[in-house]
């Protein structure tokens, strides 16, 4: 096999958006993927257990800045693309410590960057244009809307608003610059709030289901009024697939559900969903649980995003309704006990005291 015409490195792919990725990947293209992940607190090779013996999956542990290693595994494997999902990815252990998202995020993209474009200035004419480094990024990058603000397109000012989302943005400047300067054939995608499947529960859904579940408080920040634009994981991949295959180098998509929802609406939609799945949960009703605690601050007050760009250039929307896809991942934690068990302890529960511990209720 020429491994150079169909092997792709994936980084950060024992996350939530990338181990998604990696499946869909293997499921519905079927050709090789290199997966090269730090294996944080966030990264999890439970996540990628249905490919652990697939020939067509290898898992590298080690770092995006680590160049050398990096330099070594595309020598080896000569992808025909990177695509680059390694972060750190949360907004709140950003404002507890932004160290690592700036190492990580602005930092380990430079290096990927500067051990990509060596390795494409080596390659052979026809695979040197066919190659491709994607950036996923996020649309927290444009800062917030108020109400009434049309949503966020590719031409919106960058006006990030967090330690995570300026790292973000200088990621993005970053790959932009090595398109303009060194003619390397990037494409970023911005994309709104994902939930589903394997995600860490630490951001709002996957939190909140388990904390629901385990008849814990559901602790929401300020008002409860903040607005996300939610998609289903399985519809960001496919987003991806599709900017892979038919985007233009040195361009733009922006990614989203068209799926606004205020955080209040999204945790009373897990209440009754859970409500229906477990009639004999000493929990119902669920609502009970919820309690509104100090806000987080600079909190963006809402995100929205205008798909109109992938939709008519490259044909992609989303798939999966929000009801559906909320269904099918509270479903998921259900019935995944021992994953849910195993990212419970430890550093987790570190995490949630320094997190929530200061934060009173404030009704
Ligand atoms: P995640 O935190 O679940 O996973 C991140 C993965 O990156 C983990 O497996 C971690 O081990 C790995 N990683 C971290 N630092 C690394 C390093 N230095 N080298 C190699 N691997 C490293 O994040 P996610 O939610 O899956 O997000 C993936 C990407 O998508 C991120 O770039 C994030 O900014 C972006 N994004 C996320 C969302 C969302 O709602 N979750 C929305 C839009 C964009
Ligand atoms: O918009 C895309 C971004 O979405 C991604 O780039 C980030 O990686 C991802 O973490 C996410 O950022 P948010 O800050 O929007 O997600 P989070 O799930 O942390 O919070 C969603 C909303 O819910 C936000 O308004 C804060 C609120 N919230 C969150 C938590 C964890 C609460 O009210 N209570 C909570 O306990």
């Amino acid at each position: 096999m020429d491994r150079y015409q169909s092997t792709i490195l994936v980084t950060g792919g024992a996350g939530f958006i990338g181990a998604n990725f990696v499946l869909q990947w293997i499921a519905e293209v079927g050709k090789p993927v290199v997966n090269l992940d730090k294996l944080t607190y966030a990264g999890n090779l439970a996540n990628l257990a249905s490919v652990r013996s697939d020939a067509r999956h290898v898992f590298l542990q080690g770092d995006i800045g680590d160049t050398p290693v990096v330099a070594k595994l595309l020598a080896e494997y000569r992808p025909c693309a990177v695509l680059n999902f390694a972060a750190e990815s949360h907004v709140d252990r950003s404002i507890h410590s932004a160290g690592e998202f700036i190492e990580t995020n602005l930092v380990g993209t430079f290096r990927l960057l500067e051990a990509v474009r060596h390795y494409w200035q080596t390659l052979p004419a026809g695979h040197k244009e066919a190659f491709r480094f994607l950036h996923v990024s996020t649309d927290e990058v444009y800062g917030s809307l108020g109400p009434a603000d049309p949503a966020f397109s590719e031409r919106h000012n960058y006006q990030p608003n967090s330690p995570y989302s300026a790292s973000k943005a200088g990621s993005d400047h970053l790959v932009r610059a090595w398109h303009h300067t060194y003619g390397l054939p990037v494409l970023t995608t911005n994309c709104s709030n994902n939930y589903g499947p394997f995600q860490f529960p630490e951001k709002l859904i996957s939190f909140m289901i388990l904390n629901a579940i385990q008849g814990k408080p559901l602790p929401v920040y300020g008002d409860g009024q903040n607005v996300r634009d939610w998609l289903f994981v399985t519809d960001h991949c496919s987003a991806i697939r599709t900017v892979l295959a038919r985007g233009l180098p040195g361009e733009v998509y922006n990614i989203g559900g068209n799926c606004e929802r205020t955080n209040i609406d999204v945790v009373r939609a897990i209440c009754r969903t859970l409500d229906d799945f477990l009639p004999d949960s000493a929990y119902r009703p669920h609502e009970r649980l919820i309690t509104f605690v100090k806000d987080r601050p600079g909190h963006d007050r809402r995100y929205a995003i205008d798909t109109s760009k992938i939709k008519r250039d490259l044909g992609w929307q989303p798939a999966v309704t929000f009801e559906e896809g909320l269904q099918q991942t509270i479903r998921w934690y259900l019935d995944n006990e021992e994953w849910v068990s195993n990212v419970q302890s430890g550093e987790y529960r570190n995490w949630l005291a320094a997190n929530y511990a200061q934060r009173q209720m404030v009704t």
